[in-house]
């Protein structure tokens, strides 16, 4: 047996969570994006990787929104998709991820006449690889960009039929301002006919009243981001009683501006009000850092004791769509941490 962790950051760094808000897209390392870039014939907006880096000095959402799409041509073939999703599996493995909801927007790819067989081809084997080399479970999440319109989501939605049986969820995401979670509804209504769950990105940027709007109107089970739920004080007790958890991001919010600081982040709030809270990376090669890395970050600020990141790691678990049975072992490996 390996001695118990000596501290409550060693605690939280070894124990197994999952990892529930993690962009593909937003997990192209510079490194990767150049070499994509060279096999593929193209011309990133860069002189190099360090220029790209550089780069990442973002005002809000969308100043972040506007490299990330423009980092993602790079992406056009089967292998990329899958070199990409292999590559997040070994970091997200290296942070004792063991369980991984990973988003894709396909929207992006297809609008540049990438086929949707390429995406789920090679995010699928990225998949597989993952789970062979690294032991990495991984569900797949298809999210819908909210700055373009029903009809758009609509057609996505028809053309991803052949692949449904490896999309285990569906989301929205992108530019939140201007685009409430109401515009989607009747994609969410088909949505949850295919008998698939459905998820939001809410109230990061956008006001509490949209992460009511994902509950009551596109029956999201999860909320992604969801921070600004504490100017609600009715949503928050409803999202304790409920148990509706909050995948969050906090070096995301510090970067895009959310939050000046991680100090004034409002996840001790939520966490005091009994929100399934769970700690994510979202866009981890745009946002300095991985799952670990946001740990390192939280309990520099906030030093948390072992009770509260094993609650956090125990969170993740629950609020997965894992097998039961690895849910059973992997709440009881946190314990047996403690
Ligand atoms: N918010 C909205 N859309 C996104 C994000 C995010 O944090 N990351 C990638 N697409
Ligand atoms: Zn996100």
């Amino acid at each position: 047996m390996p001695p118990l962790p000596r501290s409550a950051l060693e605690l939280a760094c070894r124990m197994p969570k999952a990892e529930l808000h993690v962009h593909i897209e937003g997990t192209l390392e510079p490194d990767l994006a150049f070499t994509l870039a060279r096999r593929n014939g193209l011309q990133l907006p860069f002189a190099d990787e360090a220029a790209l880096q550089a780069a990442k000095n973002f005002t809000d959402l969308q100043s972040f929104l506007d490299l990330y799409y423009a980092c993602a041509d790079v992406l056009r073939t089967e292998q990329d998709f899958a070199d990409l999703m292999e590559a997040y599996l070994a970091r997200a493995h290296a942070d004792g991820v063991v369980h991984a909801e990973i988003f894709f927007d396909p929207q992006t790819h297809t609008a540049r006449g990438v086929p949707m067989a390429s995406v789920m081809a090679g995010l699928t084997a990225g998949q597989r690889a993952g789970a062979r080399r690294f032991g990495v479970k991984t569900r797949l999440i298809l999210c819908f960009l909210r700055h373009l319109s029903e009809d758009d989501a609509f057609a996505t939605l028809r053309e991803t039929e052949p692949y449904l049986a490896n999309i285990d969820g569906f989301g929205l995401d992108s530019a939140e301002r201007d685009h409430p979670p109401h515009k989607f509804v009747r994609v969410f209504e088909r949505v949850r006919s295919l008998g698939k769950p459905v998820v939001a990105h809410a109230g990061e940027e956008g006001p509490a009243a949209y992460i009511t709007e994902a509950l009551d109107l596109l029956g999201a089970v999860r909320i992604d981001h969801g921070v600004r739920a504490v100017e609600d004080p009715a949503l928050m007790a409803r999202l304790a009683r409920d148990r509706v958890a909050l995948t969050v991001c906090p070096l995301s919010n510090v970067r895009l501006r959310v939050f000046p600081e991680l100090a004034q982040h409002t996840l001790p709030a939520l966490i005091a009000a009994g929100i399934p809270v769970t700690i994510n990376s979202d866009d981890p090669a745009y946002f300095g850092g991985y799952m670990n890395d946001n740990i390192r970050a939280l309990q520099a600020a906030f030093h948390w004791d072992r009770e509260i990141w094993a609650r956090l790691g125990h969170n993740s678990i629950e609020a997965s769509w894992a097998d039961p049975a690895d849910k059973v072992r992997w709440h009881a490996e946190i314990d047996a941490l403690l």
